[in-house]
Formats: structure tokens, C-alpha cells, sequence
């Protein structure tokens, strides 16, 4: 199945004419977003954010193609999302967009977002406003918007005291290599670090859906897939209330598995470019009974951790 999302005419219309962003691919600004500019957020908004908007739609139909989980999510009238180093949301309204059409139940979903950029912060807090002007989205949306510059361990901890709420989404899209580049956590696999803090505040039938670039570390001279693999793995192995979910290949293969490469490619287009490509790799864990009674249909594909001759889109390829 090719993954090509149109963005709908009016997001862009928000992002391109009332908020001025700008196609501009910066394959090196990009990298690091904490202490951007605001000419760089406009940039942001109009190469990047349409990204991060069809991952998360195209992610989250997947899923929502498994009966199970979908008899389960569809019941729901109100959710509640976290969304960690949110930028400015893209991958909140990717979600918006895919639960508007799959899930005429819902009614509400409630979302807090933290990011360390105030002008990120801010286009999130502008677009949400924005979204309650238009009138083909039935669901209320809430987003809470908040500045946080994450730099320890008592953030974090501070962060999850907080919060104080149980989520059925807990999202973190392209953020966690930038914490590597920081080397803000030397000596620790920042994926496993995230999983584990965050975990107690998934609900009993919550997902977390963590997602990155598929490219190389320059310092570490590692690709964070493998990273975010050997991190996961690590965290399943250890937890025995947790299992991964997606792919459904490390669901069967999380326990053999070195930690390896892979990569899923989406698309994106818009008024200012046509199939734009998104490069990304991504894992989604949940609690082992909710993930037994998801998982127990659904067939494994290859993937390398059983035949070295697979390809590195196997997992996501169903
Ligand atoms: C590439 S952007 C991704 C934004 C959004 N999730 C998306 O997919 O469009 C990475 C985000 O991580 C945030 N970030 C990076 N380092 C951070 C830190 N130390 N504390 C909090 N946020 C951080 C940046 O401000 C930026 O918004």
C-alpha cells in the first residue's frame, strides 16, 4: 500500500496562507529545533510539519486496521494524548484527521504537549485556535501547549509528577536524536529511558508510539533505529507487563532481536510539493494483556532478526 497523504485544503491553507510558512528542506538546521528561530519556525512549519502530520495519520490507520484494536478505540468518546516534544504538532493532527474519519464515537480528545521551542509552542497554541474555526472536524480538540527545556533527569521526573493522568496515545515523533546530539543522557539509551519513565502513565489499553529518523548519528556513528531497537528491546525484555505491538515482527522477535535497521517511507503532498518524502522508523509497546488480545490475529512478517535477507521495509510491510 503506497503511503501518500493529501494534506487537507484547509491545514493547508492555516499553514501556507494565514501563518506564512515556508517549503524549504534544511536537511542540517533541522536537526536541532530546541533553540531555533522564529524564521526557521516558519520554515519548520511548512517542510517539516506536513511530515510529521501524514506519519502519524498513516501510522495510526495501520493500527487502526487491526479489528481488536479498533472494536476497542472506536467505543471511546473521549481520549486523552500526550504528546512529548511536540514542536508544533504536526503528528497531533495527523491524528485528528485519521480519528475524524475512522471513529464517529469520539467526541473529545484532550492533548498536553511540551516542547523546549516557545515559538513552536506558540504555532501550536495558534493552530489549535485555528482548528475550532473549522467546521468539518466534529471532535473537540484540546491542546494544552507547554514550554519545557528537558535538560536532566529531574525534568523528566518532574514532568511525569505533573501530568498525573493516564494516556491512550503517548507520542514522541523525530525529538529523541536530538537528545543523543546533545549527549544529554551520556551512557544511556534514551529510547529505553523514555519507554520506562513514561510507561506508568499509559492507560490499561494505551499505546506509545515512539518514532525518529531513520538516518546516522554523526558522534555515535550509529543509526538511531538501531538505537531506538536495541532500547525497546531492552525495555520489553526487562518489563514483563509491557510487549511491543508494532511491527508486528518485533512483537514475535523482540526477544532474539540484535537490534536492527529498518525504515518505513511516507509521503506527503501539498500546494507547495508533491510527494514529499518522509524517512522514519518507529515502535509502538503497550501492557501485555491489552497487547496479547490486539496481536492474537494478526500475522508476522520476516524480518531480520529470523532472515538476514530481509529488507529493511519488512516490518512495516503487512
Ligand atoms: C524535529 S522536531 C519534531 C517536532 C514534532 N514532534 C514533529 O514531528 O514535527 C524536534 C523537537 O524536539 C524538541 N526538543 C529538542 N531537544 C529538546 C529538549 N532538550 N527539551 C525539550 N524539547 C526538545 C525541539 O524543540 C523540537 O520541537
Amino acid at each position: 500500500m503506497s503511503k501518500i497523504l493529501q494534506l487537507p485544503w484547509w491545514l493547508d491553507k492555516i499553514i501556507f496562507e494565514d501563518f506564512g510558512a515556508i517549503y524549504e528542506p534544511h536537511p542540517e538546521e533541522v536537526k536541532s529545533n530546541a533553540d531555533q528561530t522564529y524564521d526557521f519556525a516558519k520554515i519548520y512549519l511548512g517542510t517539516y510539519f506536513p511530515r510529521s502530520v501524514a506519519e502519524a495519520y498513516y501510522i495510526m490507520s495501520g493500527l487502526l486496521e487491526n479489528k481488536e484494536y479498533f472494536d476497542i478505540l472506536s467505543k471511546k468518546t473521549e481520549l486523552n494524548v500526550f504528546d512529548f516534544c511536540s514542536g508544533m504538532g504536526g503528528e497531533i493532527f495527523g491524528l485528528i484527521l485519521i480519528f475524524q474519519e475512522k471513529l464517529p464515537n469520539l467526541k473529545r480528545i484532550q492533548i498536553d504537549a511540551f516542547d523546549a521551542n516557545p515559538d513552536y509552542v506558540r504555532y501550536l497554541f495558534h493552530l489549535n485556535r485555528k482548528l475550532k474555526e473549522i467546521t468539518n472536524i466534529s471532535i473537540e480538540v484540546n491542546i494544552n501547549p507547554q514550554c519545557l527545556y528537558v535538560d536532566g533527569e529531574q525534568n523528566l521526573l518532574d514532568l511525569i509528577a505533573y501530568v498525573n493522568c493516564r494516556y491512550h496515545v503517548i507520542l514522541s515523533f523525530k525529538a529523541l536524536n536530538e537528545f543523543i546530539q546533545q549527549n544529554l543522557f551520556p551512557d544511556e539509551n534514551i529510547y529505553y529511558k523514555i519507554a520506562n519513565l513514561f510507561f506508568p502513565c499509559l492507560a490499561d489499553d494505551g499505546i506509545m508510539l515512539l518514532l525518529d529518523i531513520s538516518s546516522k548519528d554523526v558522534r555515535l556513528g550509529r543509526f538511531y533505529p538501531e538505537i531506538m531497537n536495541e532500547g525497546i528491546n531492552t525495555f520489553v525484555r526487562e518489563n514483563l507487563l509491557c510487549k511491543s505491538i508494532f511491527p508486528y515482527s518485533c512483537n514475535s522477535y523482540e526477544n532474539i532481536c540484535n537490534g536492527c535497521y529498518m525504515q518505513d517511507r511516507i509521503y506527503i503532498s501539498h500546494s507547495k510539493k508533491d510527494k514529499d518524502v518522509s524517512k522514519i522508523a518507529y515502535r509502538i509497546i503497550g501492557q501485555l494483556n491489552f497487547v496479547q488480545q490486539i496481536v492474537k490475529n494478526v500475522s508476522c512478517p520476516k524480518c531480520k532478526a529470523v532472515n538476514q535477507l530481509a529488507g529493511k521495509e519488512s516490518p512495516y510491510q503487512n
